[in-house]
């Protein structure tokens, strides 16, 4: 996607003038009559763990209890959690005795991938509604798991896959929905970084060997290493193939990839170059790469349509081209149901929320409205039954198709995916 700027200026007006078009998307807007906070706690305040406490409005939720094993992470998310949410916020290092609490009506679980299903089980099993970062389970049986359980306590489960509540995406669904880009036959989706993925392992004199890390290089790599991960589909691709899954309606039904570890030959497990096709239904293919050896196309999904082409990039720019030629459009906002802006064509420079650099200008559109907005919604599923936006089998639907990419690449073959491996009633 090696764009000019005045060829992204353009796709970002034409968007933002077919928006400006439509009625304001589904609002998330809490009702404040009457709707007391969800009392909750966190499991896993590491890197994403305390993005999301940062953007939990205590409006909407109260993490009163933090538990984390590592005794820095576990400070620094109580810091958060007094400051934030509740004074007397309490900390934890076993999850289990977090979920003894009567009084704890929910759980974010933001552990590394491979303690996904048995921490949510365990807190479905204890009556907490439980919201569990992406990808939902290191494998296809635990997502199973977790939806069984939701269903038996009646419970709410949600997947953190945040573009589900991005206005962004919402509105570039309702675009192509609209048939605006015409018939899609073809999506493409990348997220490329120049890096070795590695995290610095701090000095401390910290033995994590009781909770299944060998060291602290386990701990804090888990992303390298296959028994915790899943590696860069699981961390990357599984957002990308969730957005495709629901704005397609329909799932994958064969994989075929292909990688290996091309530049980091450190004592890393997982790839470090994926590429992966993915055969829908109904004559739609979409290629997949995630790279870590050139970050110029950073990440973004393209949606390639008969009328148009529609590009959603590092969560926070979208922009529409027409076939045939470009129809001018004038500079407009657009206001989000709850007044402020949803984007501005106004440029600035920014980094996106993973930290990483993009050079070219942003819309004005933080990628951190969609956490804010997920736990917002998570609530407001939990007290007057909105809908889930991103419910188990949805990310069961994601999961499937990034577990099923990594087996074709070990593999070397491409697999057809039976509909019965997906999850349905
Ligand atoms: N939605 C997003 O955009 C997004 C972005 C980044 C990460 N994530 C997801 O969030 C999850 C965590 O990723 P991260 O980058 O924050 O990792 P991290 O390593 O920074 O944080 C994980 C935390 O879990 C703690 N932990 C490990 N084992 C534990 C146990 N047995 N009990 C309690 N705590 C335990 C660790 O000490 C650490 O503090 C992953 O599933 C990842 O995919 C989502």
């Amino acid at each position: 996607m090696a764009m000019t700027e005045e060829k992204r200026k353009l796709g970002r007006r034409n968007f933002i003038k077919a928006v400006a078009a439509m009625p304001a998307a589904g609002a998330l807007v809490w009702k404040a009559s009457g709707m007391t906070p969800v009392r909750a706690g966190i499991i896993g305040p590491g890197g994403q763990g305390r993005v999301l406490m940062e953007n939990s409005p205590p409006s909407h939720i109260r993490l009163v209890a933090v538990c984390d094993i590592f005794p820095q992470n576990l400070e620094k998310g109580l810091e958060i959690a007094r400051k934030v949410h509740h004074p007397r916020a309490e900390a934890y290092t076993d999850y289990r005795k977090l979920l003894e609490r009567r009084d704890i009506e929910a759980v974010l679980i933001a552990a590394p991938l491979w303690l996904h299903d048995s921490m949510a089980v365990d807190a479905l099993q204890a009556g907490k509604h439980v919201f569990c970062e992406k990808t939902m389970a290191h494998s296809i049986e635990g997502c199973r798991r977790m939806i069984e359980a939701a269903q038996s306590a009646r419970r709410n489960l949600q997947i953190g896959h945040q573009r589900s509540y991005s206005p962004l995406y919402r509105q570039a669904k309702q675009l192509i929905d609209g048939g605006v880009i015409g018939d899609v036959y073809h999506v493409r989706a990348l997220w490329h970084r120049n890096g070795d993925w590695r995290r610095r392992v701090p000095d401390v004199d910290f033995d994590p060997s009781p909770w299944g890390y060998p060291d602290l290089e386990h701990l804090k790599n888990w992303r390298l290493y296959n028994k915790y991960s899943q590696g860069l589909m699981a961390e990357l691709g599984s957002h990308q193939l969730q957005v495709v899954n629901w704005f397609s309606g329909r799932v994958p039904k064969s994989v075929f990839g292909s990688g290996g570890i091309y530049r980091y030959k450190d004592s890393r497990e997982v790839e470090d170059h994926v590429y992966l096709i993915y055969e829908y239904p109904d004559s739609l293919t979409v290629t997949y790469s995630s790279i870590q050896s050139n970050a110029l196309d950073h990440y973004y999904e393209e949606f390639m349509g008969t009328e148009g082409t529609i590009i959603l990039s590092s969560e926070k720019e979208a922009m529409l081209f027409y076939e045939g030629g470009a129809k001018e459009a004038t500079e407009l906002k657009v206001e989000s149901a709850a007044g402020g802006p949803v984007m501005q064509a106004s440029e600035s420079r920014a980094r996106d929320a993973a930290g990483s650099n993009i050079s070219g200008a942003s819309t004005g559109f933080s990628a951190l409205r969609g956490y804010q907005n997920e736990i917002e919604g998570f609530c407001a599923t939990i007290r007057n039954g909105k809908p889930n936006l991103c419910d188990g089998p949805n990310g069961m639907a994601a999961a499937v198709a990034i577990l099923k990419g990594n087996e074709s690449i070990a593999k070397g073959e491409k697999l057809e995916i039976p509909p019965q491996l997906y999850y349905t009633t």
